[in-house]
C-alpha cells in the first residue's frame, strides 16, 4: 500500500481541552469509564485495524500485572506520526535540526522529506537483516539521523532502545547483554558543547566479548576516525545510497499489535541494575499525543522545542513521538545551553521564532546563574508556553522563567512524570487549569493519584489542610509500562508490590486543598542529577570496582544547580587516603575515573569523604538516614543512633564532613 492510500485525518485537535470546565467534565469521565474515554480520544488515530469492541479497550489487573490497552487493533506509529500527515502538511516541517555550532547551516526536513528518509532507513535495516521483534540499540548524538533510526526501527517493528550518549561502555555493554539487542546504529562521534564524544570507539570497547551483535551502522558526524570491523561495521551513507540506487523511497509500515513493544529505555533504579522499561506501540502513541495536544495546548504550526536529548523519555515522548503524530514542528537541537554561550537558548528562539519551550530546572537555574545579559537583544516574543520537566521547579527558578523568559504573558506547565509513565501525568494544561509555582498542580484525565502512608493506608485531609504521602496511582493509563524487559516479576516487585493493587511511584507528594500535588522528591535510594535518574546502588557499585575501595555509600545533598549532588563516603584500604592530603586527591581522582568507566561522567560523586567506618545497625545495615543528614549539613539531631553498631564514627564522619 502507498502512502496516498492512507486517509489522511485533519489535524484539529476534538480531544484538545479547552476550558476548566472542560477538564473537569473530561476527568470525571475519564475515572467514571475509562475505556469510553480512551476509545473516544483514540478513535482520532490510523488504525489498520480497530479493536473488536469496547471490552478490548482496556484489560488489567495489577497482581500480575497485566495491561492492554486496544487489545487485537493493528497500528504502525510511523503511519501516524508520518504518512498520515503527507496529503496535508508534506511541505511542512516536521524537524528542524539546530547543530551544536552555531556556526553550521540548521536543515529542515519536511513531512515529506522525514517520510522519504525514515523509509530508506529502514530498507537499510531490513537490508542488514534486522527483522521485526529484533531489539536495536542506537547510541547517537541528536542529529537529524536518531530520530530517522528510531522511526525506521519502528516501521518495520524492530524494538529500539535508545542509550544516552553520555554512558560508558561498561553501561553499554550491560544494557545489550540486558536487551540481547543484535543490532546498533552509532555515529563516529558526537559534538557535545566543546566536547567531541567519539562514540563509535566507546561502542568498540562495549562489544568487547559480546557475540550477538551482527552489525554496526555508523553515521558519519564528526569525522573522528574510526576503525570499521570486516563483516560487522557498515557505513549509514553506503547503505542508503544502495538503497537509492535501486530508487527506493517508500516501504510498507509493518503491521504491529497495540500490545507489541515499541521501544526499551533502560532507567535506574534502587538496584544496582537498571532496568528495561518496556513501551507497547498502541497505548504509548495515543497517550503521547493527548497529552502533548493538552499540556502544551499546541496550536497547528506552531514550534515545538524540547531540550532534552532523544537518549531519554522526555525526548522519546515530546521531542519524537508526541509532536510528529499531532503533526508538529519539532526542533531538534544537538547542543548544550551554554556553548558558545549562555544565550544558546535565546538564540534558538530567537531564529526560529520558537513557540513552546520545554527545558529542565536544571537548565533554568545554571542560566540564571549568567545574570540577564545573555538575554539581552534577543527577540522571546514568539513563545506562547514554557514547560519543565525532570524534577522539582524552586520558586525562584520558576519566577526567573517566568519573567524573563516568558516575560510574564508564557503559562508555565510543571509536568511531572517518569519513564515508566510514557508520557506526562500531573501538570497544568497551559492556559487552561491554574499554574502554581513549584507545584505540578493537577493530575491529567485518566490519571488516578492518591497518597498513601508507609502501610499503604490512603491519606485523605481532615479538612482544609495540605497532607503528605507516597504517591501511587490506582488504575492504568495508556502510556503505562508493561513490563521491564526479560524480567516481569521484576516489574511487579519495583512498581506493583510496595503497595496492595497500587502503581507506586517512588516519589513522596503533598496535595492541597484543591487537589493539587507538589512533588517533594524520591522517597527511595534513587538520585535526581541535573534531571537525571541514577541510583546510588549503581554509584556504590561502580566504586567498589576501584581496587583500594573496601566498601562504600552514595546519598543525595541539596545541589543549587543540579538539584542533587552526589555524595560518596568511601573506606579505602589502610590509611592512605586523607581528606585533606595530596594522596586523598589522587585517590579521589582514581575513583571517580571508575565511575566514569563503570556508568557515565553524569554519574561522578560530587563529594567524596573518606572515612574509617560507616554508620550501621547491629544486623549490618547501613543507617542512610544519617549519612543523608550529615552530607546536607545537618549535624544536630541525627535521630536516634543509639542501635549504631559504633556510635563513635558518626562523630567522625560529622567532623570529617566536606
Ligand atoms: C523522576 C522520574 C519525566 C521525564 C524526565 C525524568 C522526578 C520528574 C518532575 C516534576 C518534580 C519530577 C520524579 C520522578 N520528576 N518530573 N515536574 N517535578 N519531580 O524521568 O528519569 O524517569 O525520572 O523525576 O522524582 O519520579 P525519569
Amino acid at each position: 500500500m502507498a502512502y496516498n492510500k492512507i486517509k489522511t485525518i485533519a489535524m484539529s485537535y476534538p480531544y484538545q481541552i479547552k476550558s476548566l470546565d472542560e477538564y473537569k467534565v473530561a476527568y470525571q469521565k475519564s475515572i467514571e469509564d475509562p475505556a469510553a474515554f480512551w476509545e473516544d480520544v483514540a478513535n482520532n488515530f490510523v488504525w489498520k485495524k480497530k479493536w473488536n469492541s469496547k471490552e478490548d479497550v482496556l484489560q488489567w489487573n495489577f497482581k500480575e500485572p497485566k495491561v492492554e490497552w486496544f487489545k487485537g487493533a493493528k497500528l504502525n506509529i510511523t503511519e501516524n506520526c508520518l504518512d498520515r500527515h503527507l496529503e496535508e502538511r508534506g511541505n511542512q516541517p516536521a524537524l528542524i535540526w539546530e547543530p551544536n555550532s552555531p556556526d553550521e547551516q540548521s536543515r529542515v526536513l519536511s513531512y515529506k522529506k522525514l517520510h522519504e528518509k525514515v523509509c530508506q532507513f529502514a530498507h537499510v535495516l531490513k537490508n542488514n537483516g534486522v527483522k521485526k521483534g529484533d531489539r536495536v540499540c542506537i547510541y547517537m548524538g541528536m542529529i537529524p539521523q536518531l530520530a530517522i533510526a528510531v522511526l525506521a526501527c519502528a516501521r518495520i517493528g524492530a524494538i529500539h532502545s535508545v542509550i544516552f550518549g553520555g554512558f560508558s561502555a561498561q553501561s553499554i555493554a550491560d544494557r545489550l547483554e540486558d536487551a540481547q539487542a543484535s543490532f546498533i546504529i552509532t555515529c563516529d562521534g558526537a559534538f557535545r558543547g566543546a566536547k567531541d564524544i567519539p562514540l563509535k570507539s566507546v561502542i568498540d570497547d562495549a562489544l568487547i566479548g559480546n557475540k550477538n551483535i551482527k552489525r554496526v551502522i555508523v553515521c558519519t558526524r564528526t569525522r573522528t576516525p574510526v576503525s570499521m570491523i570486516k563483516g560487522r561495521d557498515v557505513w549509514w551513507e553506503d547503505e542508503i545510497q544502495h538503497v537509492e540506487e535501486k530508487g527506493l523511497s517508500y516501504i510498507d509500515a509493518e503491521e504491529m499489535d497495540a500490545e507489541d513493544p515499541l521501544f526499551i529505555l533502560y532507567t535506574s533504579g534502587s538496584t544496582g541494575k537498571p532496568k528495561g522499561v518496556v513501551h507497547t506501540c498502541g497505548g504509548y502513541m495515543v497517550y503521547t499525543n493527548y497529552t502533548f495536544v493538552n499540556v502544551f495546548q499546541y496550536q497547528p504550526e506552531q514550534i515545538h522545542f524540547c531540550t532534552a536529548d532523544i537518549g531519554w523519555i522526555t525526548g522519546h515522548s515530546y521531542i519524537v513521538y508526541g509532536p510528529l503524530s499531532a503533526g508538529a514542528t519539532s526542533l531538534l537541537f544537538e547542543g548544550v545551553p551554554t556553548f558558545p554561550d549562555a544565550g544558546r537558548f535565546w538564540d534558538i528562539v530567537d531564529k526560529f521564532k520558537v513557540n513552546i519551550l520545554y527545558t529542565a530546572p536544571t537548565a533554568i537555574r545554571s542560566l540564571m546563574g549568567f545574570g540577564l545579559g545573555p538575554l539581552q537583544g534577543k527577540d522571546l516574543s514568539s513563545l506562547k508556553i514554557l514547560g519543565t520537566v525532570g524534577e522539582p521547579i524552586n520558586e525562584e527558578a520558576w519566577h526567573w522563567y517566568d519573567e524573563f523568559v516568558g516575560k510574564k504573558k508564557c503559562p508555565i506547565v510543571d509536568t511531572w512524570w517518569q519513564t515508566e509513565t510514557g508520557g506526562v501525568l500531573i501538570s497544568n494544561l497551559a492556559g487552561i487549569t491554574p499554574a502554581k509555582p513549584s507545584w505540578a498542580t493537577l493530575p491529567l484525565p485518566g490519571v488516578q493519584m492518591l497518597l498513601v502512608d508507609e502501610n499503604g493506608k490512603e491519606v485523605v485531609a481532615e479538612g482544609e489542610e495540605t497532607v503528605a504521602g507516597n504517591l501511587c496511582i490506582k488504575a492504568p493509563w495508556p502510556g503505562i509500562l508493561r513490563t521491564t524487559y526479560g524480567d516481569h516479576e521484576r516489574c511487579r516487585t519495583n512498581y506493583f508490590a510496595t503497595y496492595d493493587n497500587m502503581y507506586f511511584t517512588g516519589d513522596g507528594a503533598l496535595r492541597d486543598k484543591d487537589g493539587n500535588y507538589r512533588i517533594t522528591g524520591r522517597v527511595d535510594d534513587v538520585l535526581n542529577v541535573s534531571g537525571h535518574r541514577i541510583g546510588t546502588a549503581e554509584v556504590e557499585n561502580a566504586i567498589n570496582m576501584h581496587a583500594g575501595v573496601v566498601e562504600s555509600a552514595v546519598v543525595g545533598y541539596p545541589h543549587d544547580v543540579k538539584g542533587q549532588g552526589i555524595y560518596a563516603y568511601v573506606i579505602y584500604q589502610g590509611s592512605h587516603a586523607q581528606n585533606t592530603h595530596g594522596t586523598g586527591d589522587i585517590v579521589r581522582k582514581d575513583i571517580l575515573q571508575t565511575v566514569t568507566r563503570m556508568i557515565g561522567a553524569i554519574a561522578k560523586p560530587d563529594k567524596i569523604q573518606f572515612v574509617s567506618g560507616l554508620p550501621k545497625t547491629r544486623s549490618g545495615k547501613i543507617m542512610r538516614r544519617i549519612l543523608r543528614k550529615i552530607a546536607e549539613g545537618e549535624t544536630e539531631n541525627l535521630g536516634d543512633t543509639s542501635t549504631l553498631l559504633d556510635p563513635g564514627v558518626v562523630d567522625e564522619i560529622k567532623n570529617g564532613r566536606l
